[in-house]
């Protein structure tokens, strides 16, 4: 078999840029650590999709939307409460309507969207999905329960915490 200069050249050039990359493969994985991006929902907070109290009055849910449902189904704090919702999506888009509210998101893969809501009407709020996700999508929903706070707790207020901070300055 005769082979031509330039095609030997070539040959052993390919399979030295195959060798090449194989290690750089090999050193990224195992001498660097390089890992290949996860989804978000594999990863902490969104791996357990809870609601938690970060600060006295204040929450943080993290919610995850998938078909046809949102992780918590519940989220239940008590009035005059803070609330940063963290929304992201483990499949297709959704969308995360709070009513009587302003908040009016998109669960989007891949994507964190957030919004902070202040609760102080003791009641049940509806969260729909708005956009179009399949055959569940009308009956995609989850609630936020804001529960009336016992007598004489006045909770976290700014008011409070104002006339508070000016108690210890005056003094
Ligand atoms: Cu989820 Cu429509």
């Amino acid at each position: 078999m005769v082979q031509d200069l330039y095609e030997r050249v070539a040959i052993f050039g390919a399979g030295l840029l195959m060798t090449a990359f194989f290690l750089a493969i090999v050193v990224g994985a195992f001498g660097l650590g390089i890992r290949v991006p996860t989804c978000v929902t594999d990863i902490p907070p969104f791996d357990q999709p809870a609601v938690v109290e970060v600060a006295p009055g204040q929450y943080v849910a993290n919610v995850v939307a998938q078909m046809w449902l949102f992780n918590p189904r519940e989220i239940r704090i008590p009035a005059g409460s803070l609330v940063t919702f963290n929304l992201t999506s483990k499949d297709v888009q959704h969308g995360f309507k709070l009513l009587n509210t302003n908040v009016n998101m998109m669960a989007v893969p891949g994507v964190v969207n957030r919004a902070q809501v202040r609760f102080d009407q003791p009641g049940e709020y509806l969260i729909v999905c708005h956009e179009y996700c399949g055959l569940g999508h009308h009956a995609m929903s989850a609630k936020v329960i804001v529960e009336p706070r016992a007598a004489g707790d006045q909770g976290p207020s700014p008011a409070r915490a104002v006339a508070s901070a000016l108690a210890c300055w005056a003094r």
